[in-house]
């Protein structure tokens, strides 16, 4: 039930696509409109409250032909299935990759868990579950990070609109002076910690949590940790030991990968702020996007179409970013969400076979708003050496009535798009000013930014992701590297380790002065 191990390098599509590279590299994608007929229709999906155009980029119609033929030669549509049914594809961790399901109704764990939250979020917002002292609560903290923190982080804020009045808070890195900043503008009595940690090892995580614990015993005592402490691990042992009530331990099954677990028990906090039933709507929006993934041709494929326009800069171009603009400063955190979602997946080097491979994978991501990126550095987007495929992400309506400024936005994004593209000459003035254009991007046009849009969009990157890296036969789903850090970060804090190098070493020295 594993994926298949195709080396893509080796297909002859791959090898027709190095060819067509050869011939139309050079292309201008002005070209392309000119030559092909009816290139919108070819380069646009419609589906619900989504538009996607893809026409604006540096790829024929003879290449987008031959992607799909390599979707075709690596059994994408054949691995989508082993994905959606749970198979153990997560090979080096013996592990499925079923986070899909979390947006399903079906499985009983799945709706026993979902039951908890969505409980534990009305009982909250209706002031059924009060602090120690009767009073409601009023803010709520996620203690975690990465997966723990990054998803909680982005969804709350890109739905804040929706907000039922409890103000989230978010501690992640370890630094005391941040913390003891939030700490101080907190009342123990109105406030809940959600901790989050899948594995419930994580420095980071235990030691935030064991500070925010210690403060509260000052501030309260012992016996009330159960009115304010919630957590959410796939850790059995850990949380009890830490002294929270087992009714307030929610689990993270081992088939959720923390990067992707805000669709679950980690999503608490989403539920808690933006309400149920917006949390519900989330999870919708991301199924429906789920179901057009599973059961649409790969060249009406929203993900799967993102993905292999990735492919193609990526190992074609050699394009080695891909930036993610949202016209919305909503979604400031998407850029930072889609990093970790994508390059802890696949920023990978050994193919599934166990070979290294002899190609590009995981792109690097990155990204801002616009219209701020603009006035930062879309400059050397314009002019300079570089191309860096961009998605722009736009709404058709705003959620206050302004049209005025949506307007102004929207004239933007559309501005970026069309200048990126077609550049401009200007005869006898100098060549300073000239831009050549031909920089490519997709535009995503979303109707409106609600709980179940946002469900689509997240479920359609992370649906991209799984597209690059089944069709780069690489494993998308662990994420060996950073636990090489954290193992010695750990040694290095409980003074095991005595074979750093030479310079890092030095280093240590200088920092215990
Ligand atoms: O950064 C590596 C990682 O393992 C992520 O995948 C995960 O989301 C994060 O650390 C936090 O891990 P945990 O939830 O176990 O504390």
């Amino acid at each position: 039930m594993a994926l298949a191990k195709i080396n893509p390098s080796k297909l002859s599509s791959w090898k027709k696509l190095v060819q067509q590279f050869d011939k139309e590299c050079d292309h201008h994608i002005s070209d392309f409109f000119k030559n092909e007929d009816k290139r919108l229709d070819k380069f646009s999906i419609s589906w619900n409250n989504f538009y996607l155009d893809f026409s604006k980029n540096r790829l024929s119609n003879t290449s987008l032909k031959l992607l799909t033929n390599l979707c075709e030669e690596t059994n994408l549509k054949n691995n989508i299935d082993k994905y959606f049914d749970g198979a153990v594809i997560n090979e080096t961790e013996n592990r499925a990759v079923h986070h899909t399901a979390l947006r399903t109704s079906g499985n009983n764990e799945v709706n026993k868990t979902l039951k908890k939250i969505l409980n534990i979020s009305d009982d909250i917002n209706n002031s059924k579950r009060l602090g120690y002292s009767g009073k409601k609560i009023t803010d709520v903290v996620n203690i975690g990070i990465g997966g723990s923190h990054l998803g909680p982080e982005m969804v709350t804020e890109a739905l804040s609109y929706y907000s039922k009045g409890i103000k989230p808070h978010f501690i992640s890195n370890v630094d005391h002076d941040f913390t003891l900043k939030l700490l101080k503008k907190l009342n123990p009595e109105t406030t809940l910690f959600i901790i989050v940690s899948k594995t419930f090892t994580t420095i980071e995580t235990l030691e935030n949590a064991n500070k925010v614990k210690a403060w509260f015993v000052e501030h309260v005592d012992e016996h009330s940790i159960k009115y304010h402490f919630i957590s959410i691990s796939n850790n059995i042992v850990a949380p009890k030991d830490f002294g929270i009530s087992p009714e307030n331990i929610l689990p993270i099954p081992d088939w959720v990968g923390g990067r992707f677990s805000l669709w679950g028990s980690v999503g608490l906090i989403i539920s808690i702020v933006i309400g149920s039933k917006n949390f519900k709507d989330l999870l919708k929006g991301a199924n429906k996007m789920d179901i057009h993934f599973k059961n649409s041709p790969f060249e009406k494929n929203i993900p799967v179409v993102l993905a292999l326009i990735s492919i193609w800069y990526n190992n074609f171009f050699k394009c080695e970013t891909e930036a993610i603009i949202p016209y919305n400063q909503f979604l400031a955190k998407l850029p930072d969400y889609l990093q970790q979602a994508s390059m802890e997946s696949n920023g990978k080097s050994i193919d599934r076979a166990g070979k290294k491979v002899d190609y590009e994978t995981g792109p690097i991501i990155w990204g801002s708003t616009g219209t701020n990126a603009q006035h930062a550095f879309f400059q050397l987007m314009h002019q300079g050496t570089k191309i860096i495929p961009t998605d722009f992400i736009a709404f058709k309506n705003s959620l206050n009535d302004d049209s005025d400024q949506q307007k102004i936005l929207n004239s933007n994004f559309l501005a970026q798009t069309n200048a990126l593209m077609m550049g401009k000459k200007y005869p006898g003035v100098g060549i300073h000013k000239n831009i050549d254009g031909n920089k490519p991007s997709n535009s995503i046009v979303i109707n409106k930014l609600n709980p179940l849009n946002l469900g689509s969009l997240i479920a359609m990157y992370e649906n991209k992701i799984f597209t690059i890296g089944s069709i780069l036969n690489i494993f998308s789903y662990d994420q060996w590297g950073v636990e090489l850090g954290k193992s010695i970060a750990s040694e290095i804090l409980k003074d095991k380790k005595d074979d750093l190098d030479e310079s890092t070493e030095m280093i240590r020295q200088l920092l215990k002065r």
